[in-house]
Parts: C-alpha cells; structure tokens; sequence
C-alpha cells in the first residue's frame, strides 16, 4: 500500500474538553502524519455542506447543529494506508462497540459526540480535503 492521505475532523466534544493534543498524539503514535491543520468554528450552513450526504437521516439537525456548536480541527493526514488506519485509531462510530486503547473508546461521549470524523473512502477523502483545503495549506 502506498502512502495515502486521509481527511480527519476533531469534533467540538473533543475541542471542548481540550483533547486536541492527545488525540493527536494517537494519530502520530499510529504513524500518521499531519500535514495541514486549522482550527475553525463551522457556521450551520458550512456544517449542512459537509454531512450532505446525510441529509435525510434522523440524525441531521442533530449532527450539523453539534458540528457549528464550538471550534473543530480540520486536519489532513498522512502515511501509509492511511485511510484504513485513521479509521482503525478511531475505532468504531459508536464508541460502546469501539475497540480498548481507539480515540473513540477513550474520549467519545455518545455516537453523536464521538470526537473525531476520518473519511471512508479515497473519493470522499478528496471530496473533504478540497471541501476545507487549499493547495497552499497543505505541508507535504
Ligand atoms: P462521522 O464519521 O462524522 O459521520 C457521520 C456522523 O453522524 C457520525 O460520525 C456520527 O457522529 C453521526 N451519527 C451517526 N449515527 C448517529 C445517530 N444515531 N445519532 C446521532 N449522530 C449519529
């Protein structure tokens, strides 16, 4: 597997309680590299934008409103297999089925507030770099 880039979120639960350094510190540990990185509060609007895809879920109004609700850190990373592996150190969307020593079993609150979003895919990991980068911010 070649080296791979991969969008990560930490979300306002998590800016919230000030874990921004420790779950960076997972990521690292994991061997993933960050290489842009901005601290941003998202407007509902913005927040709608993004989770588009989940519109007509339940969940929506829920998700976007948390998503505005305090700063996030819209991070990209780096390394090898690195979308696979960001979503391994996240550990499993719902942090009571995520597994010992993940970001999500050790910091999430609830499925909703679960601390951290990685893409799933290279297509939407290129959709979501794009969608809070721009070449001049991303590092290398
Ligand atoms: P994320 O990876 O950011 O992508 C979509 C998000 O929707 C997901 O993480 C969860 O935080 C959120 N989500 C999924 N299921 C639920 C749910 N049942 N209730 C509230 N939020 C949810």
């Amino acid at each position: 597997m070649a080296i791979q880039r991969t969008f990560s979120i930490i979300k306002p639960d998590a800016t919230r309680r000030n874990l921004t350094g420790a779950i960076n510190a997972k990521f690292e540990a994991a061997g993933l590299r960050i290489v842009a990185q901005k601290r941003i509060q998202l407007t509902l609007a913005q927040a709608e934008a993004f989770y588009a895809v989940h519109s007509e879920r339940p969940f929506f109004g829920e998700l976007t409103e948390f998503m505005a609700s305090a700063p996030i850190v819209a991070q990209i990373l780096e390394g090898e297999d690195a979308i696979r592996k960001n979503r391994e150190v996240m550990g499993a969307t719902n942090p009571a089925e995520a597994e010992e020593g993940t970001i999500r079993k050790e910091f999430a609150l609830s499925i909703g507030e679960n601390s951290v979003h990685g893409s799933d895919a290279p297509e939407t990991a290129a959709v979501e770099m794009a969608f809070f980068f721009s070449g001049l911010e991303i590092a290398g």
